[in-house]
């Protein structure tokens, strides 16, 4: 279980991301602290195994890695450790440090699928899980939804907060992980997952949170595009989303291949909007 909750903490991606380029590689950088590089590391691992192998033996596939090249077993039980007591801070400080660089990696603009929906609807209460810096809770907030968002990068949630407060916007931001937050029942009329993953743990609690008549939104990376480019955490497979919703009708799905909000070339992604049942 431990394996699963850290696998989806990896959440997307490591491509193209010379912010984050420290975690693609295995030398020593003086500004790591030793705990950050043993997860630095690990990810640059993770993202090299094949979709289909990112299981609960994961952490397993890792230790026989590290065996393989030589790292002694008192080493490996340490980095281990280290990955599964202390990967959920490390992971959230490293979309801290992703959305608080000075040179942005990343579609800043509000996700152009979100805007398409959600133009459509009257304004309610809206939901944006790993809401990161905000781009897309800002949009949401300007179009007169009451929007909360929430994350475990607290750092990230505090610009959103900035901004929110220099456009004279109101904002909620938790700090939580889909796991430990309290989505509610019937409560929201809209919930976004722009490249928040595809876990399907998430699948009941989104239901059941959903209004009737309300709108899930989702943007994600594709299986097919870790197959070529480094990305991490839980992807989406061909076709999965309509059939993992059963409790929702689909409004949309597809499996373009487009420039993803966070990526700088083009790979398969999937686009998802599905209503609950009045
Ligand atoms: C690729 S960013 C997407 C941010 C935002 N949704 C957007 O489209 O701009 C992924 C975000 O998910 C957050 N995250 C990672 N694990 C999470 C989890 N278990 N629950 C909720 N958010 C998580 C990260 O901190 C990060 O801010």
């Amino acid at each position: 279980m431990q394996h699963r909750r850290l696998l989806f903490a990896v959440l997307v991606v490591l491509l193209c991301l010379p912010a984050l380029a420290g975690a693609q590689t295995s030398t020593a950088t003086p500004d790591r602290t030793p705990e950050q590089q043993i997860y630095d590391r690990y990810l640059a691992w993770l993202f090299g195994v094949p979709v289909e192998q990112r299981d609960a033996k994961l952490l397993e596939r890792y230790r026989a890695t590290l065996a393989q090249q030589g790292v002694t077993a008192a080493e490996i039980d340490r980095q281990l450790a280290v990955i599964e007591r202390d990967g959920r801070r490390l992971e959230a400080d490293r979309w801290n440090t992703f959305f608080t660089t000075d040179k942005p990696r990343f579609n800043v603009m509000p996700n152009l699928f979100l805007t398409q929906i959600a133009e459509r609807r009257t304004p309610g209460t809206a939901l944006d899980m790993g809401m990161g810096q905000g781009r897309n809770s800002i949009w949401l907030a300007r179009q007169g939804w009451q929007v909360t968002g929430f994350d475990p990068a607290v750092q990230a949630m505090a610009i959103a907060q900035q901004n929110a407060k220099s456009l004279g916007l109101t904002l909620t931001t938790i700090e939580a992980r889909d796991d430990t937050f309290e989505w509610g029942e019937n409560r929201w009329d809209l919930i976004l997952l722009s490249y928040a993953g595809c876990d399907p743990a998430n699948v009941p609690r989104i239901e059941k949170a959903l209004k009737p008549g309300g709108v899930l939104i989702m943007e994600a990376f594709h299986t097919d595009a870790a197959k070529t480019f480094k990305i991490g955490g839980s992807l989406c497979g061909p076709g999965e989303l309509p059939h993992m919703f059963q409790g929702l009708r689909t409004i949309h799905y597809e499996e373009p291949i487009a420039l993803p909000d966070f990526g700088q070339v083009r790979m398969r992604i999937i686009r998802f909007a599905a209503e609950k049942p009045r």
